[in-house]
C-alpha cells in the first residue's frame, strides 16, 4: 500500500489502524466492516488451511507447505511473496488490499491462512472437513514476537509500553484475542476435525521430523534428500534472506523492518531478554489458572 493509500483510509505514517470487536475478539476495524462476508466464506473441501496465532510460526509453516508442494523446488516458491501465495481470509486492510477476494479469485488447491480462534472461523471450513495444520508457539515468546511486531506494524493498533502491552496481552484484549483461549479451543478441536496440531518448539528442535509430518498430513511422499532441501530452504536464516518470505516486499509505511525485522530472531526462549522477574512471577501464577482446564502443555526453553 503506498502513502497515499494509506491517507485515504485515513492511516497516515505514525498513524494506526483502528479495531473493534467481533464477538469478544478485537479485529482491525476493516475487517469487522466485512465480517458477515468473512463468516459466510465458502470453503472447498480440497482447501489446506493453515491457522495460528499471530506469531507463532505462520510464515514458516508457509513456507514449507509450498515446498512440500512443490516438491521442493525452491525456484517456483519464489514466485510471488508469503502474501500473494496464501491468502490470508479475515485480512483487509483496504479495498485491494482483502484476502476474502484473493481467496475467491484463487484456483484450486487452494492453501489459505486464517489466525482467527476456532468460534470465529467460517463454519464451511469444518462442514466441508477441509485439511488444517495448526502451530501454536509457547506463550512467553509468542507475546514478545507480537510485541516487536505490533511496533513495526501500522496495520496494528500501536502496543504501547512492554509493561502495558504484557498486561493487555494476558488481559487477550489484543488483535485476534486471547492466547489462552486460541491454543485451548483449537486443541479441543483437533480430535474433532482433520486437524494437524504442531508446536514452533518441536519445528525448532526436530524440523525434519515436524516437516514429515507435515507431508504425511498433506498425503505427500517425498525422498529423503527432498526433505533435507526443504529443511534448508526453511531455516531462519535462509528464510531472513528471502524476499519471498520476509515481508520485505510490503511497503515501509505498513511495516517498517527498521523498528524490528519480520524475521526478528527465530528462537525459543528470547522472553528471557524481555521479562522482569516479577512479570515472570505473575504471568506463571496467571497461566497456571488459565491453563489448568486443559491437557495441552508447553515448553519455553530448549
Ligand atoms: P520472532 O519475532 O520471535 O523472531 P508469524 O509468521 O506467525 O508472524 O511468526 C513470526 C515469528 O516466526 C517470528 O518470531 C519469526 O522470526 C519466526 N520465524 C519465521 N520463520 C522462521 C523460521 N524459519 N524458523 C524459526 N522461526 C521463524
Amino acid at each position: 500500500m503506498t502513502l497515499k493509500e494509506m491517507k485515504s483510509l485515513n492511516l497516515k505514517r505514525n498513524e494506526r489502524m483502528d479495531v473493534d470487536y467481533i464477538k469478544g475478539i478485537l479485529q482491525p476495524t476493516p475487517t469487522c466492516a466485512i465480517w458477515d462476508k468473512i463468516w459466510n466464506f465458502q470453503a472447498k473441501s480440497d482447501d489446506l488451511l493453515i491457522s495460528t496465532y499471530p506469531k507463532a510460526g505462520t510464515t514458516w509453516t508457509q513456507e514449507i507447505v509450498d515446498m512440500i508442494q512443490n516438491d521442493g523446488n525452491i525456484e517456483k516458491c519464489k514466485r510471488a511473496p508469503t502474501h500473494l501465495r496464501f491468502p490470508f481470509i479475515e485480512w483487509r486492510i483496504s479495498s485491494k488490499d482483502c484476502g476474502l477476494d484473493q481467496a475467491n479469485a484463487m484456483p484450486s488447491p487452494r492453501t489459505l491462512k486464517t489466525h482467527l480462534p476456532i468460534q470465529l472461523l467460517p463454519p464451511s471450513f469444518l462442514e466441508k472437513g477441509c485439511k488444517i495444520i495448526y502451530v501454536a508457539r509457547n506463550a512467553k515468546d509468542n507475546l514478545v514476537s507480537y510485541y516487536h511486531f505490533q511496533k513495526m506494524n501500522a496495520a496494528l493498533p500501536d502496543p504501547g509500553t512492554w509493561k502495558e502491552y504484557f498486561e493487555d496481552f494476558l488481559d487477550g484484549k489484543v488483535c485476534w484475542g486471547s492466547w489462552y483461549d486460541h491454543v485451548k479451543g483449537w486443541w479441543d478441536a483437533k480430535d474433532k476435525y482433520p486437524i494437524l496440531y504442531l508446536f514452533y518448539e518441536d519445528m525448532k528442535k526436530h524440523p525434519k521430523c515436524e516437516i514429515r509430518k507435515i507431508m504425511e498430513f498433506m498425503g505427500k511422499n517425498l525422498d529423503e534428500d527432498v526433505l533435507d532441501k526443504i529443511m534448508h530452504h526453511t531455516s531462519f536464516d535462509i528464510m531472513k534472506k528471502n524476499p519471498m518470505a520476509n515481508y520485505t516486499t510490503i511497503s515501509e509505511e505498513i511495516m517498517d523492518q527498521s523498528v524490528s525485522p519480520f524475521m526478528r530472531k527465530g528462537a525459543v526462549g528470547d522472553w528471557k531478554n524481555h521479562f522482569t522477574v516479577a512479570q515472570n512471577e505473575r504471568f506463571d501464577e496467571d497461566y497456571k489458572k488459565k491453563m489448568m482446564n486443559t491437557s495441552l502443555t508447553f515448553c519455553s526453553n530448549l
